[in-house]
């Protein structure tokens, strides 16, 4: 069952030859999702050779494969991690009931739009960052952006199988939908407010995969507990792909840390103009950009309280991430207290979902920030890097628009305005970062604000020409 057909027209492991109607739509928007990339994909970079892996199997051997791709032959297809014989559906009021195969027809709605919110975003990432391979600090950069990009558009294909397989002429239209709507379009933008943000600088690319990715993994994990079982399976092997991207985010933050403490020390000094004129990000700036990154992917979890997660939940369509780890998966009894601006509440924990998945990833977005602390602190420099509060610069739920410092404390408008700029990138922090994107395409040669990976691909050295330009 794991084995990937790579003799099909679209590479799956879900026997859709065996469907010729699913097949056939499914050769239909394949053109489409081709001609998408060459428009919105990376941009000129088709002929290059790039060392990619691509999945074959997804079990442990196969899902990794290494070569050298151009990026438009990628074998984009559908892949689903291998059924558990007798799944059962985990939480909600329909616990110990068999997972679904198909859509109940009272879910229908919710459910097409929960996998339409999902894949909106994974081709949105790939607009995002489609300018960035010209300014890539490195031909191992370059080819983890790339990584991540095919895989994105990998991650589009799964949630277009889900919804031609299973949603009809309405998943049809929505598949269509998918590459209609653009990040940062004016008229037709993606649906998310985190994707219609430009990221223009590397910077803001490792921030991006550090917590906008992360927040996909937390996503990813709930739909992997649905009781709608091609959904989950999607997830589930989505997620072995999703790792890589966080760890492009998390190692390249880490070599950014790591130039800028070796220029601190080489100048004896935390001085950001100074750090600046040696062509390096001083931390107070990094600062901000994680202010602006993680702020903004917080308001993905959606409002504090939400009578939607609350039914979500309770009809098995989107669980907690390892709903295994927790001991009532029930939850109609429990409360949560939750701090509003009008004081502590008690929630039914039902509602309060959000607040408990946006709780869990701030913990997981808490280890990379530990690590970079360390080298911080071993370099012998007393500042620290820090979360901003759940509660600063929300645009969605009970702490939209209010004046909270990145500390979480609410404060006044004034002070709120006038700080604004120091606590996120102002202009002149953007444009400086933007002055030290020059590509770098030398093998082995790094960008000057940047520190080399501990390690290369696939066990291969720093200096191997990940990406052969032509
Ligand atoms: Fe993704
Ligand atoms: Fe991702």
């Amino acid at each position: 069952m794991s084995s990937i057909d790579y003799a099909e027209k679209i590479p799956n492991n879900v026997n859709i030859g065996g469907e010729r109607t699913l097949q056939r739509a499914l050769e239909h928007w394949q053109p489409h999702f081709l001609q998408w990339w060459h428009e919105m994909g990376p941009s000129d970079f088709e002929s290059a050779d790039v060392y990619l892996r691509t999945a074959i199997s997804v079990d442990a051997q196969g899902w990794a494969h290494y070569g050298a791709v151009h990026m438009p032959d990628y074998r984009w297809g559908i892949f689903l991690a291998d059924p558990v014989a007798d799944r059962k559906i985990g939480f909600g009021d329909r616990m110990g009931e068999p997972a679904w195969q198909q859509v109940p027809g009272e879910y229908r709605s919710t459910l097409r739009r929960l996998i339409v919110t999902q894949g909106d975003t994974e081709p949105a990432s790939v607009e995002q960052q489609r300018l960035l391979g010209h300014s890539c600090p490195s031909l191992y950069d370059l080819r983890n952006l790339f990584q991540i990009n095919v895989e994105e558009g990998r991650h589009l294909w799964a949630m277009v199988y889900l919804l031609h397989a299973y949603f009809g002429r309405d998943g049809r239209e929505e598949a269509e939908e998918l590459l209609a709507r653009h990040s940062g379009d004016r008229d037709k933008p993606r649906i998310l407010t985190t994707f219609n943000e430009p990221i223009s600088d590397w910077l803001s690319l490792y921030c991006f995969t550090y917590f906008t990715d992360r927040d996909g993994k937390y996503q990813l994990k709930s739909f992997a507990e649905s009781a709608f079982d091609p959904l989950s399976r999607t997830c589930r092997f989505m997620l072995t792909e999703e790792a890589h991207h966080m760890f492009v985010g998390e190692t390249g933050i880490g070599r950014v840390v790591k130039r800028t403490l070796e220029v601190m020390k080489e100048l004896g000094t935390d001085d950001p103009a100074r750090i600046r004129a040696h062509g390096a990000v001083d931390l107070p700036t990094l600062q901000r950009y994680l202010n602006f990154w993680c702020s903004s992917s917080l308001d993905l979890f959606g409002s504090e309280i939400s009578s939607n997660s609350a039914a979500n939940f309770a009809s098995g369509l989107k669980g907690r991430p390892d709903e295994a780890q927790y001991e009532d998966h029930v939850l109609r009894e429990k409360t949560m207290k939750l701090l509003m601006p009008e004081g502590e509440q008690d929630v039914p924990m039902l509602n309060a979902l959000n607040e408990v998945m946006r709780e869990s990833y701030l913990k997981d977005c808490e280890i990379g920030l530990k690590r970079w602390n360390r080298q911080i602190e071993r370099a012998g420099f007393d500042l620290r890097l820090t979360l901003p509060s759940s509660r600063f610069r929300r645009s969605i739920g009970a702490w939209v628009g209010l004046p909270v410092d990145p500390q979480g404390k609410l404060v006044s408008k004034e002070l709120f305005a006038k700080s604004l700029g120091s606590w996120i990138p102002s202009e002149a922090d953007r444009a400086f970062v933007h002055s030290l994107m020059k590509r770098v395409a030398e093998p082995g040669k790094m960008a000057a604000w940047i520190a080399p990976p501990e390690r290369g691909i696939n066990n291969l050295p720093v200096e191997y020409e990940y990406v052969k330009l032509h």
